[in-house]
C-alpha cells in the first residue's frame, strides 16, 4: 500500500507513521508528504526521513479545486491507495474526497461526535467532561464527520493543564495512528456505505 500523509504543523503523528514503515510495521510505504505550509516542522521530519514532500502555498492559487486538482494528479502518479490526515488545517473538497472516498482517513484528538473542529482538546477541558480522547475516522466531506474507524478513551484529571491533557492525546494518537493504517492496508478496516469495518483481528 503507497501511503500519502496530510500535514500542516508539527508532525508528531507523520513522525510516528514514518517510523512504523521505517519498522516494518505499517503495511506500507510512505509515498509523499503534502503540506500546505514550508515552515512548518513536518517538512524538515519529511526531509529527515528521505520521505518527498508536495508544499503548496494555496495563494498561488485561484480555488481550492485547482491546487486539489494537483494534489490529486500527483496522487495518482505515485499509485496512493490511502490518503492519511494528521493535522491538514485545510477543507477539503470533493475533487479528493470523491476520489479517495473510502481511502482517506483522519484523527481527531476528541471522542467524536464531541468537539469536531481546531479546538477539541481545550474545548473538552472548558466542558468538564471527565472523559476524552482520540478518534480515527473515514473522510467525508463534512467537519470531522465520517464513520469512525477506531477510539480511544482518556481520563481527565483533576485541576489537570491543557498542556499535559495534549501530551497524554498525542501520544495516544501516534500509537493508534499506525496500527489503523496497518489494519488497512492488511484489508481489516475498510468502508461499507456509512459504516466503518473493522474486523476483530485488526491489530
Ligand atoms: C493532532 O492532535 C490531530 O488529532 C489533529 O491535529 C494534531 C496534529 O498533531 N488533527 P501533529 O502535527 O501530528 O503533531
Amino acid at each position: 500500500l503507497r501511503v500519502a500523509v496530510f500535514a500542516s504543523g508539527q508532525g508528531s503523528n507523520f513522525q510516528a507513521l514514518a517510523d512504523a514503515a521505517a519498522d516494518g510495521k505499517l503495511g506500507g510505504s510512505i509515498e509523499l508528504l503534502v503540506c500546505d505550509r514550508a515552515s512548518a516542522p513536518v517538512v524538515e521530519r519529511a526531509r529527515r526521513a528521505g520521505i518527498d514532500a508536495w508544499v503548496f502555498d494555496s495563494s498561488a492559487y485561484a480555488s481550492r479545486e485547482a491546487y486539489e486538482g494537483e494534489i490529486l494528479a500527483e496522487l495518482q502518479r505515485r499509485g496512493v491507495g490511502l490518503v492519511v490526515l494528521a493535522g491538514y488545517m485545510r477543507i477539503l473538497t470533493p475533487v479528493l474526497v470523491d476520489a479517495y472516498a473510502g481511502r482517506m482517513i483522519n484523527i481527531h484528538p476528541s471522542l467524536l461526535p464531541a468537539f469536531p473542529g481546531m479546538h477539541a482538546i481545550r474545548q473538552a477541558l472548558n466542558y468538564g467532561v471527565k472523559v476524552t480522547g482520540v478518534t480515527i475516522h473515514f473522510v467525508d466531506g463534512g467537519l470531522d464527520s465520517g464513520p469512525i474507524i477506531a477510539q480511544r478513551a482518556l481520563e481527565i484529571g483533576e485541576g489537570e493543564s491543557e498542556a499535559s491533557l495534549a501530551e497524554r492525546i498525542h501520544a495516544a494518537e501516534n500509537a493508534l495512528y499506525p496500527w489503523a493504517v496497518r489494519g488497512f492496508a492488511e484489508g481489516r478496516i475498510s468502508l461499507d456505505g456509512r459504516r466503518a469495518l473493522v474486523s476483530a483481528g485488526a491489530g
